[in-house]
């Protein structure tokens, strides 16, 4: 199986010194950052565009940015991500009209390019594009917040995607979203899950100020991940 990778959502970081924030955790172990992108519309918040993801990159980030789209429509603001730098670009399958469509513009546009699952959205969509995906993203939580917890089911849900991937022989990865902490992620990673987003459980650990504290829950993470089946 591929490497774990933990990907800190900024959208628990102090946003008043972003830049820090992700150099800060970046530096305590982290691999990817994730970078959630919400319109109010898809969903009922409003954060961070394509000008704070070339910022990061200004700022020197050179880590792989993962984001998130919970906007609609997706294409149009495609291009834009990925001349801002982004890595990764996953979108929810109810966002756009023509699912393929937009899977291709984002590998054109030179990006990686992935699916998120909503708890009640069917899988069903992936018998289609599977190898349009680079990355298959589970939401653990309905989109629009930080801070919600854990859905078990979710734990089904990665079980299942997990064997569609392997029987696939293809190189996607199986990310999961929302409510992930030290305490789950061993059980999280043991269901098929290789790419662990956390916000709260990261940003929002330990006391703010303290230099330490993304280092402390970020090797608690590893130890944990290093322990669990999969
Ligand atoms: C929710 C976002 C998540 C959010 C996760 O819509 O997609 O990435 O930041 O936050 P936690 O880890 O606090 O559940
Ligand atoms: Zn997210």
């Amino acid at each position: 199986m591929a490497a774990d990778l933990i990907a800190p959502s900024i959208l628990s970081a102090d946003f008043a010194k972003l830049g820090e924030e992700v150099d800060s955790v970046l530096a305590a172990g982290a691999d990817i950052v994730h970078f959630d992108v919400m319109d109010n519309h898809y969903v009922p918040n409003l954060t961070i565009g394509p000008l704070v993801c070339e910022a990061l990159r200004k700022h020197g980030v050179t880590a792989p940015i993962d984001v998130h789209l919970m906007v609609k429509p997706v294409d149009r603001i495609v291009p834009d991500f990925a001349k801002a730098g982004a890595t990764y670009i996953t979108f929810h399958p109810e966002a756009s009209e023509h699912i393929d469509r937009t899977l291709q513009l984002i590998r054109n546009e030179g990006c990686k390019a992935g699916l998120v699952f909503n708890p009640a959205t069917p899988l069903s969509v992936l018998d289609y594009v599977l190898d349009k995906c680079d990355m298959i993203l589970l939401m653990s939580v309905n989109p629009g917040f930080g801070g919600q917890s854990f859905i078990p089911s979710a734990l089904d849900k990665l079980r299942q995607v997990r064997k569609l991937i392997d029987a696939s022989g293809l190189d996607i990865r199986l990310e999961v979203d929302g409510g992930v902490k030290a305490d789950n992620i061993a059980q999280i990673k043991a269901a098929g899950a290789d790419t662990f987003v956390s916000g709260s459980g990261i940003f929002g650990y330990g006391k703010a100020g303290d230099p330490n504290r993304y280092d402390s829950i970020i090797a608690e993470m590893r130890r944990a991940l290093a322990g669990a089946g999969g």
